[in-house]
């Protein structure tokens, strides 16, 4: 990998997205190396997966805008369709992702936060969609996660106006879960995936699951789902042991299984 740097730390995997020279724009070669990354680092089973950006000043950049200028449409739909499986492979993880977003977060640096579970913003962090002031869309999932998240009327101002907006702004209307100060996103992130992560894993994975599935459908068939996957986890040696510890007033020890 020429762009993608991943380390492991107890049942954390962090994906750092690194070509700073370009501020961490997406080329074809880029969006690749998140998909084969992610797939490696989903095999190894991390309890949770952060993503960020190498060095201070970018999350990510965008969409690479000088190789999208020589693309033609046939390869414009194979760009969008990678970056569209890639994302996948963040959003329908059974693992959960956190974004450590630490800088700007522009068109597919937004839409990359977009596609994790959860979002922790520096406070110099900057948020918008640039794209239709380039004479394109958002073709990485931000025309329809960013309307999920924050609603149609807000995601269609934002998406129309190619405003950017700050941390605070980002929070207010929730597109960030939190803000914290300048160069601690991913420390705050980690804190974060290191508290998920002494939870039952099946169980967090079986709980994203049926809250990606409340997006996805409607209320009868989602409770269902929820109460499915309930029962699935009683037959887990998981459950006996979270329920025991319980009993038992000591710390559960998780496995797995
Ligand atoms: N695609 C390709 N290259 C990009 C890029 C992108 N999305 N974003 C930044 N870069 C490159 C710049 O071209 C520059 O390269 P160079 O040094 O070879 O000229 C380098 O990264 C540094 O960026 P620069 O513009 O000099 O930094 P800045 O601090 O003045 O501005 C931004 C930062 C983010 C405001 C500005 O780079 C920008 O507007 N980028 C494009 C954002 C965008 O539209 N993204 C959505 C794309 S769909």
């Amino acid at each position: 990998m020429d762009f993608v740097k991943v380390e492991r730390e107890g049942g954390v995997a962090t994906l750092t997205i690194d070509r700073q020279d370009k501020l961490n724009a997406i080329s074809p070669q880029l969006v690749e190396e998140i998909g084969q990354s992610l797939l490696e680092i989903e095999s190894e089973g991390p309890r949770v997966i952060v993503v960020t950006g190498a060095g201070e000043k970018a999350f990510v950049a965008g969409a690479d805008i000088t190789a999208m200028s020589a693309m033609s449409p046939t390869e414009a739909k194979r760009f969008a369709e990678i970056g569209h499986a890639a994302m996948a492979l963040l959003d329908k993880s059974p693992i959960p992702t956190i974004a450590a977003v630490n800088g700007f977060a522009l068109g597919g640096g937004c839409e990359i936060a977009l596609a994790c579970d959860i979002r922790i913003a520096a406070e110099n962090a900057l948020f918008g969609f640039p794209e239709v002031g380039l004479g394109i869309l958002p073709g990485m999932g931000g025309t329809q996660r960013l309307p999920r998240l924050v609603g149609p009327a807000v995601a269609k101002e934002l998406i129309f106006s190619a405003r950017r907006i700050d941390a605070a702004e980002a929070q207010e209307i929730g597109l960030v879960n939190r803000v914290v100060p300048q160069g601690e996103a991913l420390s705050a992130a980690l804190e974060l995936a290191d508290q998920i992560a002494t939870n039952g894993p099946l169980a967090v994975r079986y709980a994203k699951a049926a809250a990606n599935k409340a997006l996805d459908t409607d209320l009868v068939n989602g409770l269902e789902y929820e109460a499915d996957q309930f029962a699935l986890l009683f037959s887990t040696e998981d459950s006996r042991e979270g329920m025991g510890a319980f009993s038992e007033k000591r710390k559960p020890e998780f496995t797995g299984n």
